[in-house]
């Protein structure tokens, strides 16, 4: 399988003016997102960019066991292709995983697009839900190694994603 070369476009390069969020200290976690200007639903506020990594190469920089803390920013296009933000990563990195979003992430010809699922007002966070999902971990586990802090009403406390199981038809 061949890897495209992450190209950055202009909407992950807007000029500082032009930027719509900042990075500064998040409730949430760490660092996060927060617009600087008014932003309305539909816009698209920034390119996820990074260095893109097969599987083979997700799983041999990274320890995804939950034995350390996990990888923060990667985004996986597919299951054939992962963006590794730690390397020529842009700023869309820092926003944090929210389950109440008011952004979302948009796949448009296997480029990653953050863009507002709501109108945003300046200094809020932005957040997308990450929708990570995960195999084999019982709901108890994953909020213990994956916890979700975003505070949201409706906060599933982690920010994996859990898997829908499809009722079985029963037989007639
Ligand atoms: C893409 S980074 C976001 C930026 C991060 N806050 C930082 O300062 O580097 C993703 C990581 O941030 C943390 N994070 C993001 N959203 C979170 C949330 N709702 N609750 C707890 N931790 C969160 C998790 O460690 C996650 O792996
Ligand atoms: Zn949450």
């Amino acid at each position: 399988m061949k890897l495209k070369k992450t190209k950055q476009t202009e909407a992950d390069r807007p000029k500082k003016s032009k930027q719509k969020f900042r990075v500064l200290r998040s409730g949430i976690q760490g660092r996060g997102a927060f617009a600087t200007t008014r932003i309305r639903k539909g816009t698209r506020i920034i390119e996820y960019t990074g260095e893109l990594i097969s599987p083979e190469e997700e799983a041999r920089r990274y320890d995804n066991n939950g034995t350390n803390r996990h990888h923060t920013f990667l985004f996986a296009i597919d299951e054939n292709v992962t963006i590794d933000a730690t390397r020529r990563g842009g700023v869309a990195k820092y926003i944090n995983h929210s389950c109440d979003p008011n952004c979302e992430a948009v796949n448009d010809d296997d480029h990653i697009f953050i863009e507002a699922i709501k109108n945003i007002q300046p200094g809020v966070e932005l957040t997308y839900d990450y929708g990570f999902e995960h195999d084999g971990e019982s709901i108890a586990k994953l909020r213990e190694l994956y916890p979700c802090r975003c505070g949201a009403d409706n906060c599933r406390g982690t920010i994996v994603k859990f898997k829908t199981k499809r009722k079985k038809k029963r037989s007639k």
